[in-house]
């Protein structure tokens, strides 16, 4: 961080730093700031969102050459796009002549043309050609491209990262693929996907799926009784960027065929919920998987997608009944937590709100405090 510029530091004060960066029987939530303040956003976008790997699709998405999908990584658009040889690119959809974007949305196609002036790239970003240029001076076209971001394929889950020398995320999730390997997450698919606006912080999101505190409140009657907070861990991480919390179950799954021939028999009324930081969510129990896509737009502003995964076996199968109950499910539950998303999003704007302590069974809060303090630098 230059001279002159703001940093994390000159925001939060040095004692508010501290209760956050302390162990966690001592620590303290992040400070109010951290979730509404525009410039420490401005500070996230520029050390987690441009440096961090982001899921942004399933393979499964996208089968066939010519296949791809636009997302918002913030304030950048990209395409997923697969080229006619299969292979993977992740590239800036922003027309490199006067900054249109040249693809939207998910679709199949052999190249992107600009709508604006029709430059056209090819699927991997390649700048084909650029109509009406002639006699432009030190123009070649072959020598431009979209620009690329690098791509990492994690058990089907399609991660980007806008800067290309990041270190790869695979080495970094071998204890959290340890915990979840019995999952298969390679053989899931997309069965159902809803869609909420979500006018809060990002970090709300994340802290409120990573806890199983919260049952004894919005879930007093879906998820306590099923599994009870109090039987809820979180294992060391040892500073790896991912977290993941194990929720035992009481028995409730007797006669139930799962989904994961793998997952051993006492593990099968348990449901976990895993973090890769910043925003990859992802939760399952012994039949389905819940994959939570966050857009963040600004400090009070996100858009997300909450997909239903089932085994792919079981996909081509699932009926309309089960398709609705599948949505259902997972609406319900998710209405209960925008009420604790919702509350805290007005109270941390309001000037009397201080931090505040962490019980011990909030550890992956703890986590993405100590993460988002290190890329902060503090
Ligand atoms: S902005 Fe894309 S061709 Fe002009
Ligand atoms: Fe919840």
């Amino acid at each position: 961080m230059g001279e002159g510029m703001t940093d994390a530091a000159q925001i939060i004060p040095q004692e508010a730093r501290q209760r956050v960066t302390a162990p966690l029987e001592q620590a303290w939530t992040l400070p109010p700031a951290a979730y509404f303040d525009d410039t420490l956003f401005n500070l996230e976008v520029e050390n987690i969102f441009c440096q961090d790997w982001v899921c942004v699709a399933r393979a499964e998405q996208l089968p066939n050459p010519g296949d791809y999908v636009c997302v918002d990584l913030v304030k950048q658009p990209i395409v997923v796009a697969r080229d006619m040889q299969g292979e993977l690119h992740a590239l800036s959809t922003i027309c490199l002549h006067r900054a249109m974007p040249v693809v939207t949305g998910t679709g199949n196609g052999t190249r992107f043309v600009c709508p604006y002036h029709h430059w056209t790239y090819e699927l991997n970003g390649k700048l084909r050609s650029a109509p009406m240029m002639e006699g432009v001076a030190d123009f070649e076209p072959s020598a431009c491209s979209l620009p690329r971001l690098a791509l990492e394929e994690w058990h089907g889950f399609i991660f980007v990262n806008m800067d290309t020398n990041a270190t790869p995320l695979s080495p970094q999730l071998t204890g959290l693929e340890a915990l979840t390997e019995a999952y298969e997450f390679e053989n899931l698919e997309i069965a159902e996907t809803i869609e909420f606006d979500s006018p809060w912080n990002w970090k709300i999101l994340v802290e409120n799926f990573m806890e199983a505190y919260h049952h004894i409140g919005p879930h007093q009657n879906t998820f306590e009784p099923i599994y009870p907070a109090r039987q809820s861990s979180i294992p060391d991480n040892d500073g790896a960027p991912w977290s993941f919390l194990h929720m035992p179950g009481v028995p409730h799954t007797e006669g139930q065929t799962s989904s994961f021939p793998n997952l051993p028999d006492d593990r099968r009324d348990d449901l976990f919920a895993a973090v890769v930081f910043p925003t990859f969510l992802f939760a399952a129990s012994n039949q389905t998987g819940a994959w939570y896509q966050l857009d963040p737009q600004g400090p009070g502003e996100m858009h997300l997608k909450i997909h239903a995964l089932v085994h792919k076996d079981m996909a081509p199968h699932m009926d309309a009944q089960g398709r609705a109950e599948l949505r259902a499910g997972l609406t319900h539950v998710h209405a209960e937590d925008i009420t604790v998303n919702q509350g805290p999003w007005r109270g941390l704007q309001a000037p009397m709100t201080d931090q505040g302590r962490l019980s011990l069974y909030e550890k992956s809060i703890w986590h993405l405090n100590q993460f988002w303090a290190k890329r902060l630098g503090f």
